[in-house]
């Protein structure tokens, strides 16, 4: 079960990311290419970065749906990271939630506290256990 306080923080700490930066796409997909280099060149016919666009507003969508209904995102997460083998994103799946904080964290730094980290935390903990057996 969910507490109320988690689906506070994490909203409070995403509208206060969107209020103060706007999109967060520009420095997550730095963060990625910081990751591992190799992955930049996985988008090369991604021209006009449409593609990445979707990866991040899905990775959005997902979280605010999980605020809602964990289950729902439990299934989105399932189908997405199916659709991600063929790349070869497997293990690493996972990597893009954990830069979404990085990078919404670091822009929350004013108001950013262990509570705000440990909502986060319990989140992406769901998102590594939502797989096929
Ligand atoms: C939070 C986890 C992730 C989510 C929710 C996610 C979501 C998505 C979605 C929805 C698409 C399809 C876009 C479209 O068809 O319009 C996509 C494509 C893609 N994603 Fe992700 N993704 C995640 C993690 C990753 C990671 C860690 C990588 C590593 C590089 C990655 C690499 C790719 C690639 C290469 C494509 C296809 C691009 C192409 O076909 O040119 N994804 N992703």
């Amino acid at each position: 079960m969910m507490q109320k306080s988690t689906i506070a923080l994490i909203t409070q700490s995403l509208e206060y990311f969107a209020a103060h930066h706007g999109d967060p796409y520009a420095r997550a997909y730095q963060a990625l290419y910081a990751h591992d280099a190799a992955y930049e060149a996985l988008f090369v016919l991604d021209s006009d970065e449409g593609l990445r666009r979707n990866m991040m507003r899905t990775t959005l969508e997902i979280i605010a749906t999980y605020l809602d209904d964990p289950d729902a995102a439990a299934n989105r997460i399932i189908g997405a990271r199916m659709s991600h083998i063929p790349y070869g994103i497997e293990t690493d799946f996972d990597v893009f939630f954990e830069i979404t904080r990085t990078v919404i964290s670091a822009g929350c730094s004013d108001i950013w506290t262990p509570d705000h980290h440990a909502a986060w935390t319990q989140m992406l903990t769901d998102f590594k256990a939502a797989r096929l057996a």
